[in-house]
């Protein structure tokens, strides 16, 4: 669905990515794992049509990012609440942008719909600040998911929750996946939270960036690091090759 072939970005002089070549499946619960700086927010920028300016190609379903963007929802770090509005017109902020035509009630309808399968349905008339942090990363979930993308991509969404929430956080995010089928493309520089979460995981290497393993693990959901054997070998693994690239100089 999504192809990367040959992709170079620069920064001023400073090459990012090059000769970035993947692709991701329809479907697909797909992972960017890779260290701080190595180019996974801009390569999940680059398919979400925030970045424009880059060599080589990407197509999404034989199109370019930019003829797509609506098929597409992101999931940040920091949840981008708007404070002045409650849980509801919050969830309902996405629709609000995307589709100015819809009214509100409709709007409504569909942001608590999405609201109640994240577990936030009695919440929607708190303030952001009521809400926990996992709360309100729910509520920014809430929002993506109430544009029906086909395409969610997500950057480090849970990486400011406690490690309790976090579990919770994702175990409900692969329940949401199965249940719904959408294309998830997930950024994080976490090995245990990729090998939990992928269908298929990426490892980008150190500026300029390119793939350094493509990792496919096949145990069945829900996946525990700690009691599997599969995982914890790949873990191994991926950690060797983190330890390869922090000696690798940045150019
Ligand atoms: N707009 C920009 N202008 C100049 N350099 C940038 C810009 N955005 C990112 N960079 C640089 O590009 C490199 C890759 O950044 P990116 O944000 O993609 O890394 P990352 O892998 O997401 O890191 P982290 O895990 O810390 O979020 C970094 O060295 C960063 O400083
Ligand atoms: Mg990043």
């Amino acid at each position: 669905m999504i192809e990367f072939n040959n992709v170079g970005l620069k920064f001023g002089d400073t090459r990012i990515i090059e000769d970035l070549s993947f692709s991701i499946n329809r479907g697909e619960f797909f992972c960017i794992l890779g260290p701080s700086g190595c180019g996974k927010s801009t390569t999940l920028r680059l398919i979400g049509d925030l970045l424009r300016d880059y060599s080589g190609k990407i197509t999404i379903a034989g199109k370019s990012p930019t003829e797509c963007w609506d098929q597409m929802a992101y999931v940040f770090q920091n949840p981008r609440l708007l404070p002045w509005k409650n849980t509801l017109d919050n969830a309902a902020f996405g629709l609000e942008m995307r589709h100015p035509d819809m009214s509100k009630e409709i709007r409504n309808e569909i942001a608590l719909k999405q609201l109640t399968k994240v577990g936030l349905g009695s919440d929607i008339n708190k303030m952001p600040l009521m809400l926990s942090g996992g709360e309100r990363q729910r509520v920014s979930l809430a929002r993506a998911l109430s544009l029906e993308p086909e395409i969610i991509l997500m950057d480090e969404p849970f990486s400011a929750l406690d490690p309790n929430t976090r579990r919770i956080l994702r175990s409900q995010l692969v329940q949401l996946w199965q249940d719904i089928g959408m294309t998830i493309i997930f950024v994080t520089h976490d090995i245990d939270e990729a090998l939990e979460l992928g269908d298929r995981i990426i490892v980008l290497g150190t500026r300029p960036s390119k793939v350094e393993k493509i990792i496919n693990p096949f145990e069945k959901r829900p996946r525990d690091v700690d009691i599997s054997d599969e995982l914890r070998n790949i873990k191994k693994e991926l950690k060797l090759v983190f330890e390869n690239l922090a000696k690798t100089k940045v150019n």
